[in-house]
């Protein structure tokens, strides 16, 4: 055989971004939410997006998930550009990619288990033991195993949401979204919530962008943190270049924020 030399091999083309907008604008009627907005999420990396109420947190994970469409530009999740995707090509994306809602949207009727189980039985691929398996094991993960026969009625707003991260991950999403995983609970079951989100961030591999007005969740949780400011995206970096920035919109952000979670109460 002749030994041809080798052909210089080709850098090896970059990973493409699991989550991403590209150029990305977003109004309802006169009320222009998103504008001109770019940011990207690799795999396996966490991104917290923060900013004040109204500037357009919740809407940017709904453009993920593909219940809304941009006005202009492109969305990417787990990896395809989803921007002009049927309802059934999105149904295929929820297998993917999974939200946690800021009301934490449980059936009322339902237990704490059933409400787990449901993802997987509406797949309908894995058998009741199969499915008992896999709750109980979010359920441990999660801490909450001991209201597996509850209804969530019974549940402080805290333990819901841990019952709406477990669904969330039974449909063993590579991507999860959630929207204010942290508001309207005192101060305890924050640090609870946030020990949860950190345990699932270590034992389950998942890219996640965590929607967040709490600069310590997102200073725990983030890889890198946005701050969506006036429609725009105002900040993208790591914690340790979030604090080093001369950014003043960006510093008052914070020192508000400081304010904010001192008249909370002390947490950490
Ligand atoms: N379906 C909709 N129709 C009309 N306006 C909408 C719709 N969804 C969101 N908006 C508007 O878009 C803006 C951004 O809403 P969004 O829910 O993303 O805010 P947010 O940053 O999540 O705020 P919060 O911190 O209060 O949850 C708001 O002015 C809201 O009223
Ligand atoms: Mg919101």
């Amino acid at each position: 055989m002749a030994a041809a030399s080798a052909p210089s091999a080709p850098s090896a083309p970059a990973a493409p971004p699991f989550f991403a907008f590209e150029h990305v604008s977003k109004a309802f009627g006169a009320n222009r939410v998103l504008e001109d907005v770019s940011f990207t999420v690799a795999r396996g990396e966490t991104l917290c997006i923060m900013g004040r109420s109204g500037v357009g947190k919740s809407v940017s994970l709904r453009l993920f998930m593909g219940f809304l469409k941009p006005d202009q530009g492109r969305v990417i999740a787990a990896e395809n550009d989803i921007t002009d995707w049927s309802e059934a090509q999105l149904t295929r994306l929820h297998e993917k990619v999974t939200m946690v809602f800021q009301s934490g949207a449980l059936f009322d009727s339902l237990t704490v288990g059933e409400n787990v189980a449901f993802p997987l039985e509406q797949r309908g691929s894995l058998s009741e033991e199969e499915i008992a398996t896999v709750v109980d094991g979010l359920l441990d993960m999660l801490e909450i195993r001991r209201y597996r026969d509850e209804l969530p009625a019974r549940l402080s707003t805290g333990m819901k949401r841990a019952v709406a991260i477990a669904r969330a991950l039974a449909a063993r999403p590579e991507g999860i979204l959630y929207d204010e995983p942290t508001t309207m609970v005192d101060p305890l079951m924050v640090q609870t919530i946030a020990d949860l989100m950190q345990k699932v961030q270590h034992q389950v591999k998942l890219t996640s962008v965590v929607v967040t007005h709490d600069t310590r969740l997102a200073r725990r949780l983030g890889d890198r943190v946005v701050l969506l400011h006036d429609s725009r995206l105002r900040f993208i970096g790591t914690v340790a270049e979030m604090d080093a920035s001369d950014d003043p919109v960006l510093k008052t952000f914070l020192a508000e924020d400081e304010v904010t979670l001192a008249a909370a109460g002390p947490r950490s």
